[in-house]
């Protein structure tokens, strides 16, 4: 988490660096800085909350200076205080950082018992404290930065400037994703591609243990023993975050309403148009195939368990899903037939980058599924599938958990048809059912007043139960993880047919139950299970199509869904679960598209 930017400008360099910080505010938002060297002198601003309160400040006490460094912060050690907020000063030396430093408890001690001044609760303090050591033993400013990575344990990308240096900015990576722009006169470093979209095109990735040198017109990159590399600039095409709302109130309404145009172009692009042939990203040969292992976090990962089940039914072949974290603590049993599966929409979560790292050499491919294609998951995966939603701003993830299941459907298709699960007929019936999905979802966006109407009455609760069976449990899931999210209601999912197992005591006549359940083989059940709800005088509303309606004539509150196939309704029914956190969130006057303690890139475990 957290995001960094630095620059090396022919101008002063502060509102380029706000730019860059905008576009990174999705990486956290508990505070803000920026230094600068301007007349050799360093100088720092810093605010808590949002980057709205630094540039507050910064209209009262503007900073100037051709070089700087800035920071939006995710909080892990330390209060989301001014006093935590990055760049980080200790003499001559300023850093911004992402990540976290494991060993800062014992290098903290060393250094204060050495007289150094913390002034922060900060891991990142004491990284500035080792470098003006080192450069109080006389190093040169490259000489002091290397001496300081080779004491730091944990992950971190980091920015340093130095009073005096207004020509030189150096940059270091180690676990956290960190990127080079190169300019005409000016050079950049940011987390990511996007951060530097508007500025450049042309971008040296660091790679592990790399770190940098750079000044307006040269860069030197070293590895983690202090050898000088060769880095690769490479060109990339770039769409720069969308900026604006397109009048819609928040990004996730307008990140919403986009799925239908998504889902159609992720079609578009993996279906031949002409004889509707697959057209995905090859390098899998399914057939060759044992077992798929997924593995995400988050709503990611629910897409994960919907897939299992696509997967499963459509290509007969096992699969295990993980969630990211856990996986590669519980030393997993892996095959030299195996294909890993990674989904991630931003592919710089830190767990998922992680699991994928973990199974190097031990399966037989990696695949990513992955929205940003520029990122660390999508340039280290064996195979990219790109999910092609575009950027999204809103934390809570709408667009790109729809194309994540519509591209995992379409592999899973195209595993079937490898492993000659499925006939020609059987495969013409799939693929003409979904072909429908952009129009459905349409449809299922278009029950706004319905959703909004429920969702009046989940604003008025603290607890929230969600059910479904089969498919519709893992939206279940994601509808009580949205919820919590944007809400801070406090929300759980179960599989319906586990309710009488222990979830059941919660039922009364305060609880609202959301059930999700479609006609098709596990209707019936579902329905039995919400009868043991209502006869407990549960506060029912069931999400059905015009069929499940007609038959559960006795429910409180029903929203009719767009009768979809069987296999598509994962896909129709997660816009209900977005909508109704969405709407919930308005009628509780939360922050939707930045809420409370969360930040949209997991670049910590
Ligand atoms: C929820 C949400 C998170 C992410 C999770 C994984 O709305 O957005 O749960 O799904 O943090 O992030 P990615 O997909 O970037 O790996």
């Amino acid at each position: 988490m957290c995001g960094i930017v630095g620059v090396l400008g022919s101008h002063d360099v502060t509102p380029v660096i706000l730019g860059a910080l905008k576009r990174l505010e999705y990486r956290g938002y508990d505070s803000a800085g920026i230094a600068t060297v301007h007349k050799g002198a360093l100088d720092c601003r810093r605010a808590a909350g949002k980057l709205i309160n630094l540039q507050e400040i910064l209209v009262r006490e503007p900073l100037r200076g051709f070089a700087g460094i800035g920071h939006t912060r995710w909080a892990t050690h330390g209060a989301p205080s001014v006093e935590n907020a990055h760049p980080h000063r200790s003499g001559p030396v300023a850093v911004v950082h992402n990540g976290i430093i494991e060993n800062f408890q014992e290098l903290r001690d060393e250094l204060t018992a050495a007289g150094a001044n913390f002034t922060s609760d900060t891991d990142t303090e004491t990284i500035v404290h080792l470098a003006r050591s080192h450069l109080a033993e006389g190093m040169t400013p490259l000489d002091a930065t290397h001496a300081t990575l080779r004491r730091l344990e944990g992950a971190f990308a980091l920015a340093f400037l130095f009073e005096g240096e207004e020509d030189l900015l150096i940059a270091a990576r180690r676990g956290s994703p960190l990127v080079i722009g190169h300019g005409s006169d000016e050079m950049y470093v940011g987390s990511d591609a996007i951060a530097l979209a508007p500025l450049t095109d042309k971008l040296t990735y660091l790679e592990e243990g790399d770190w940098a040198a750079i000044t307006r017109s040269s860069v030197q990159v070293f590895d983690t023993g202090g050898k000088e590399v060769d880095r690769p600039i490479v060109k990339i095409a770039l769409e720069s975050a969308a900026a604006n709302k397109s009048g819609h109130r928040h990004f996730m309404a307008k990140e919403m309403a986009e799925q239908p145009s998504i889902i159609q172009k992720v079609l578009a692009a993996y279906i031949n148009e002409g004889s509707g042939a697959l057209t995905l990203p090859e390098g899998v040969q399914f057939n060759e195939i044992r077992r798929v292992v997924m593995v995400a976090c988050g709503t990611a990962f629910y897409a994960c368990q919907v897939a299992k089940y696509w997967f499963e039914q459509i290509a007969r072949i096992p699969v295990e899903i993980d969630i990211a974290s856990e996986f590669r603590y519980r030393d997993p049993v892996l095959q030299h037939d195996d294909l890993l599966i990674v989904v991630s929409q931003s592919g710089e979560t830190a767990d998922t980058l992680a699991a994928l790292r973990h199974v190097a050499g031990q399966v037989r491919q990696t695949l990513a599924v992955v929205n940003v294609p520029t990122s660390s998951i999508a340039r280290e995966a064996d195979v990219l599938v790109p999910t092609l939603a575009g950027p999204e701003i809103g934390v809570a993830s709408t667009k790109a958990f729809t194309a994540q299941l519509i591209s995992l459907l379409l592999l899973a298709v195209k595993a079937g048809v490898e492993r000659e699960k499925i006939d020609a007929e059987g495969l013409k019936t799939l693929m003409s059912e979904i072909s429908t999905v952009p129009g459905l979802i349409s449809q299922a966006l278009d029950r706004e007043q319905d959703y909004a109407q429920v969702a009046q009455k989940l604003a008025q609760s603290d607890d929230v139960l969600f059910l479904g069976r089969g498919v519709m449990f893992p939206m279940a899931l994601e509808a009580a993880l949205k919820l919590k999210e944007i809400s801070y209601i406090h929300a759980e999912a179960y599989a319906a047919g586990e309710l009488k197992h222990g979830p059941i005591a919660l039922i009364d006549n305060t609880l609202p139950v959301v059930i999700f359940a479609p006609t098709g083989a596990l209707f019936d059940k579902t329905v039995s299970n919400m009868q043991e709800v209502m006869a407990r005088h549960g506060q029912v509303t069931l999400l059905t199509d015009a069929a499940g309606a007609k038959l559960a004539c006795d429910v409180q509150n029903v929203i009719v869904m767009p009768t979809a196939p069987v296999v598509i309704a994962p896909l129709i029914y997660a816009i209900a679960a977005q909508m109704l956190a969405y709407n919930t969130a308005i009628a509780r006057g939360t922050d939707v598209d930045q809420p409370r303690n969360l930040a949209k890139s997991v670049t910590v475990e």
